[in-house]
């Protein structure tokens, strides 16, 4: 008779934040659909996400088709009202590694049948910790970009050779030297904004510390890109870390797994998506529309939301702005009075529509309707544009997003790089470049990245061959 750890029993266990649910909730159905019912899945959220990711998108009833996979949840350590608070990232990741860490700990002992491999978020290090404490197999999940993660890994040389403090705004541009693979386009300006204080600020510290604590010994890493994408710099990666699959984009891995004629891979929302943008879309000549969505986290000021409605309406351009509601004016003493009302209430006239709520983004960059993106160069949201080939312009606020961004414009040359200057003469501009003057040179390069995003994922591509690699890693790990 077969042994119950013959079958491998996968715990997958993101932050729970948007971004990270909706790839590792990809990972867990790609597990789930290549297995073929051989590998037992189980997808642990937060008690207050899974309510969200129940009520507004599909998810349910979709992972009903795997009869072995599960959700499981926990409590995140806060109180069930976070939204409406503008819980910081930083906090939730503080309160579970306080409060959900031991409660964590006596789930996976309880699990049955036992969990076989952990693959865990890595912005979560204590799930890696309790996992080897138990002596299970553990994979971390990176949702970040690779050029990111392999920055943060070399924070202490660059520190050590005198290369921070940025010694303020003059110094910005200065170019970084101490990363290899990204000596020529790497400059102050793009490090992550903890990078910008002292070398001795808190936050950067305790990054640098986690990350040397976590590097020896070699773990395995899954990362959401592919070779086209990031080669060099996987390369190196690869040299640090053999045991790196990178698998991405996966949501189109996802849809060309399902072969799925839909543009959209299946939702993960948290918030209720409205499809009224698609039926403007619907109205709009071909690749006219400039789409603008700054993520799930993000909150901009009063004054640069006006900035940028001001430059987007003076570049007469057609433009769909969605907002996630709360994402606007968060500081009170910036006087949230005299906000364009448009931009508070929502509007659709003429060439512009303006949205307050969530929107099905995969199906909005999927629309024949749209020509650019204005992003905020978040991990997902930049996949998404480049699997439906459209051009960025990127406006960064924290995390990966001020490299991403740089790897866009510079590298890629899939779009513009606006960081750090919030400007309506240059929002214009920019809109203007992207979507009118270097409309078809952008155009080509983006078309030709979204067939290589494709090929990646499909028989012979480099995704399709990595994420083989694990499911065959995980079942070894089971014997
Ligand atoms: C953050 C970081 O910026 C990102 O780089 C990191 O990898 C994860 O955490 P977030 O700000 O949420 O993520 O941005 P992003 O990674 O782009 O994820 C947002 C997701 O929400 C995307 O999948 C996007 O399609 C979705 N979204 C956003 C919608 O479906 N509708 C919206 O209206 C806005």
């Amino acid at each position: 008779m077969e042994q119950a750890t013959a079958i491998p029993h996968v715990l997958i266990f993101p932050l729970p934040v948007q971004g990270h649910v909706t790839s590792m909730l990809k990972l867990a159905e790609l597990l789930s659909l290549a297995g073929g019912g051989g590998i037992r899945v189980t997808f642990l959220n937060s008690d207050y996400n899974h309510t969200r990711l129940i009520q507004f998108s599909d998810a349910e009833s979709r992972f009903r088709n795997y009869p072995a996979f599960q959700f499981k949840t926990i409590d995140d350590g806060l109180p069930m009202d976070q939204l409406t608070k503008g819980q910081k990232v930083s906090e939730l990741v503080g309160a579970m590694g306080s409060k959900t860490r031991p409660v964590f700990k006596d789930s996976l002992v309880q699990m049955d049948p036992p969990v076989t491999c952990v693959i865990g978020d890595g912005a979560l290090g204590f799930i890696s910790e309790v996992s080897l404490e138990l002596g299970i197999p553990n994979i971390r999940f990176r949702t970040i970009s690779t050029c990111f993660f392999w920055i943060n890994f070399w924070l202490p040389e660059i520190i050590q050779a005198g290369e921070l403090p940025i010694q303020g705004e003059e110094d910005m541009d200065r170019m970084i030297t101490k990363v290899p693979g990204t000596e020529s386009f790497l400059r102050c300006r793009d490090l992550p904004a903890y990078c910008r204080g002292r070398s001795d600020e808190p936050t950067l510290l305790r990054i640098v510390r986690a990350t040397r604590e976590s590097s020896s010994p070699p773990y395995p890493l899954i990362l959401n890109t592919f070779d086209e994408l990031d080669g060099p710099i996987l390369a190196l990666v690869h040299h640090r870390l053999p045991k790196t699959y990178a698998i991405g984009p996966l949501h189109e891995h996802l849809r060309s797994r399902l072969h799925t004629t839909s543009y959209s891979s299946p939702s993960s929302s948290l918030w209720k998506e409205e499809a009224s943008c698609l039926t403007w879309l619907d109205s709009q000549p071909l690749g006219s529309v400039l789409y603008v969505n700054f993520g799930s986290i993000t909150m901009m000021r009063r004054d640069q939301a006006v900035e940028f409605w001001e430059g987007l309406i003076n570049s007469k351009n057609r433009f769909l702005w969605v907002i996630r509601p709360g994402s606007v004016c968060f500081d009170e003493e910036m006087g949230c009075d005299n906000m364009p009302e448009e931009l508070v209430e929502g509007v659709e006239k003429g060439n512009l529509k303006v949205l307050v709520g969530w929107a099905p983004q995969e199906e909005v960059l999927g629309h024949d309707a749209v020509g650019g993106f204005l992003t905020h160069s978040g991990w997902n949201s930049t996949l998404e544009s480049i699997v439906a080939g459209v051009p960025m312009i990127c406006w960064p606020f924290f995390a990966d997003q001020q490299v991403n961004s740089r790897v866009v414009s510079e590298v890629l040359k899939l779009g513009l790089d606006m960081k750090d200057v919030c400007d309506r003469r240059v929002v214009e501009r920019m809109v203007n470049e992207l979507m009118v003057e270097k409309k078809e040179e952008f155009g080509r390069k983006a078309a030709e990245m979204a067939r290589m995003a494709k090929e990646s994922v499909k028989e012979g591509g480099s995704s399709y061959r990595d994420l083989e690699l694990l499911i065959e890693d995980i079942k070894s790990q089971a014997q």
